[in-house]
């Protein structure tokens, strides 16, 4: 289970005092989006574009070629993405959320439905900003957090089979599958349901793509959980899961093992050409799509690095130990630990907090205050739907914290700390305040909304 790496660059972290912490967090309207980075003691607010790079990465980089058009640079990157997905036609954005945009404004029609296990929060955004509607069929076993059921990242196929023959099928523009699913859990889809998918859209003429943001860490988890994988190789299952679909859109921010990047992969040659046009015009050339040459430099190496057995073995059982240890505490996690992140079950650990007073939410903010941890919720904050007063109507089915974990980032001395104020938290959960909303915007609420804290010992949320 050893890391295969050795440290060899370091940065130093802050450490406050609870005071400055207090005063800090004020400052942020009790939204941790809004700290600033130096005033964080261990950062698991993302696992997106906040890994450590490799030394063959950073030798790489510096053979970057910046020319305008058909930089060598390219040619490095598109070569290994081609070989590691199968896709005829490779596009570069700068991450993710531009590739989204890209494919759904080329793809997607007003009123359409895009279908998906769950939408990321940017991905929803861009399809409703596309004018389609996004809508999740995450499948039942999704909804047990504590069972060990290992795909619950799977969409529901029966409420797929029945939205694609039933009265609203003319309007389904895309069904597009997240690998891993972390809007739920971080919980991995299996190829059974991957393949169930691509002949059901198959079948009904409706693309299928997949959200591979974390396509080798789905692809250890299936190697690991799924029989009839386990002698594949974890980049001979991402391959093979690429090869069900007719594309996908990849922010390489997580499993690209780099700072910033993404890609679109196509098969269509019509598709191609509209997504292209659009890039060209908002993101840049088709051989550079808003990256550097020395970004694509260490995404083509990191693409290699990150589909290493000995690698996603020390990830995966370094997550694990961390559940453990929290769980251990006194604190539920979502079961079975995935590999991105865990996700803390904060509404069973506050119950003396109602969703109104955003449990998980509360459970975040005293990370950063007893420990200086940054972490985000995933509750009725995030998803909750709310009044034009900022008054909690419609409450998420849970009120989870998602710790992510950084890639190559943090030691396991690291996550002992974490492990070790939340068991404090643990031991007197009733001294935890509830929030309030004071501010919101309409989309993408959580990253700029400012709350206030709610007295200890009762008042609750008004
Ligand atoms: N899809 C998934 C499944 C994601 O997790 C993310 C980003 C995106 C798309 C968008 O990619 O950030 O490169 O534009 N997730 C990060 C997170 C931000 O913290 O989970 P992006």
């Amino acid at each position: 289970m050893l890391p295969p790496y050795r440290i060899k660059v370091v940065e130093p972290i802050p450490f406050l005092d609870p005071q400055q912490r207090r005063e800090a967090l004020a400052d942020a309207g009790y939204n941790p989006f809004e700290l600033r980075a130096d005033q964080i003691t261990i950062d698991l607010l993302s696992d997106s574009g906040t890994g450590a790079t490799s030394a063959a990465q950073e030798a790489a980089a510096a053979l970057g070629d910046e020319s305008y058009a058909g930089a060598r640079s390219w040619f490095r990157f598109r070569d290994e993405a081609r070989d590691l997905t199968g896709y005829p036609h490779l596009l570069p954005v700068h991450q993710g959320r531009a590739g989204e945009r890209v494919l759904f404004t080329s793809l997607l029609e007003p009123g359409q439905l895009c279908l998906s296990n769950t939408h990321f929060d940017t991905t929803r955004a861009n399809v409703t900003l596309a004018g389609a509607e996004a809508r999740d069929l995450p499948c039942p076993a999704a909804f047990d957090l504590d069972s060990a059921d290992p795909f619950k990242g799977d969409i529901d196929l029966d409420a797929l089979a029945a939205t694609l023959t039933g009265p609203e099928r003319d309007r389904v523009g895309l069904v597009l599958i997240t690998i891993t699913n972390n809007g739920l859990g971080g919980q991995p889809v299996s190829m059974a349901n991957l393949t169930a998918v691509r002949d059901l859209c198959r079948a009904h003429g409706v693309p299928f793509f997949l959200d591979a943001a974390r396509f080798a860490e789905n692809a250890w988890l299936v190697g690991q959980r799924e029989p009839g994988y386990r002698d594949w190789t974890p980049r001979q299952i991402a391959t093979h899961a690429f090869g069900l679909a007719d594309g996908c859109v990849v922010s390489l921010k997580k499993d690209g093992l780099s700072a910033i990047g993404g890609l679109i992969g196509l098969r269509d040659d019509d598709l191609f050409a509209r997504c292209e046009a659009n890039l060209i015009a908002t993101e840049g050339f088709s051989t550079y799509g808003g990256l550097a040459g020395h970004d694509l430099e260490r995404l083509a190496q990191g693409l290699r690095e990150v589909v290493d057995p000995a690698y996603l073995r020390a990830r995966a059982a370094s997550t694990a130990r961390l559940a453990r240890l929290i769980n251990e505490a006194g604190v539920d996690t979502v079961q079975p630990a995935g590999i991105h992140a865990l996700y803390l079950n904060a509404g069973r650990l506050l119950p003396h907090l109602s969703p109104a007073e955003f449990p998980g939410h509360a459970l975040g903010c005293q990370l950063y205050l007893d420990g200086g941890i940054r972490c985000a919720e995933l509750g009725s904050l995030y998803l909750g739907g709310m009044d034009d007063r900022h008054r909690l109507v419609t409450p998420a089915p849970f009120e989870l914290v998602r710790l992510a974990i950084p890639r190559r980032v943090y030691t396991d001395t690291h996550f002992e700390y974490v492990a070790a104020v939340l068991a404090d938290i643990a031991k007197e959960p009733g001294r935890v305040p509830g929030y309030r909303v004071i501010s919101s915007p309409p989309l993408l609420r959580h990253f700029k909304v400012r709350l206030a804290q709610l007295p200890t010992g009762g008042g609750g949320a008004d």
